[in-house]
């Protein structure tokens, strides 16, 4: 039973769908272990209490340094021990330690097509408001395996999603979601967990 820990920052829909996937069973050999989330108050937390899942707040504004920070991240995901680590609209910059110890057992939701729309800068409703600027037809989100650089982790996982005449940032926000992050990300863990995927010269191979 492959233990994960989802850390999160905001409205936590993806957590919801990791949470219902597994309920219904598109996710199988894996249970949600803890819930790490950056922010107090957001629905994140809410819907982790609504499933019985241990929930706690750990926010770099509560610490004298981002070492500091650092040090207790760390130190709670260690705690909670998982096999897997899913940043699920974790919009803070991960420690690099962690990265290196967890190699191959992070991995992250993007809300465009990696390489497009991605990297420093690139987050949230942010991603969608830069693709709609540019005028792209089709945009999309990507499931990866997190490594030392910014959303350059080996891909699991995309799927295309179309913009239409007249989006918002935020009705394209919530194509994206329904059409692609909620069916790949649980998909991807499921993949994980049941041992289908692995990564062979930094790229994910079926197996
Ligand atoms: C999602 O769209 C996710 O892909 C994005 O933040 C949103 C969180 O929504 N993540 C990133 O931009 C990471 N670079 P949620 O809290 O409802 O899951």
């Amino acid at each position: 039973m492959l233990k994960l820990l989802v850390c999160v920052s905001g409205g936590g829909t993806n957590l919801q769908a990791i949470i219902d996937s597994i309920a219904d069973g598109r996710i199988t050999n894996a249970k949600i272990v803890g819930v790490i989330s950056n922010n107090p108050g957001v629905k994140s937390l809410e819907r982790a209490a609504n499933a019985g899942i241990p929930a706690c707040v750990i926010s770099p504004k509560d610490y004298a340094d981002r070492d500091a920070f650092n040090r207790a991240f760390l130190e709670k995901v260690k705690d909670t021990d998982p096999d897997l680590v899913v940043l699920a609209g974790f919009l803070v910059r991960i420690p690099e330690e962690f990265v290196k110890e967890y190699s191959n057992r992070i991995v992250n939701i993007h809300p465009s097509l990696i390489p497009s729309f991605c990297g420093v800068g690139y987050y949230g409703l942010k991603v969608h408001e830069r693709a709609l600027e540019r005028g792209v037809k089709i945009t999309g989100a990507t499931v990866h395996f997190v490594n030392e650089g910014m959303d350059e982790g080996p891909i699991i996982a995309q799927k295309a999603v179309e913009v239409l005449d007249g989006d918002t940032p935020e009705v394209l926000q919530r194509r994206v979601m329904e059409q692609a992050e909620w069916v790949i990300l649980p998909k991807a863990i499921d993949d994980i967990a049941n041992g289908r995927i692995s990564v062979t010269d930094g790229k994910v191979v079926r197996i």
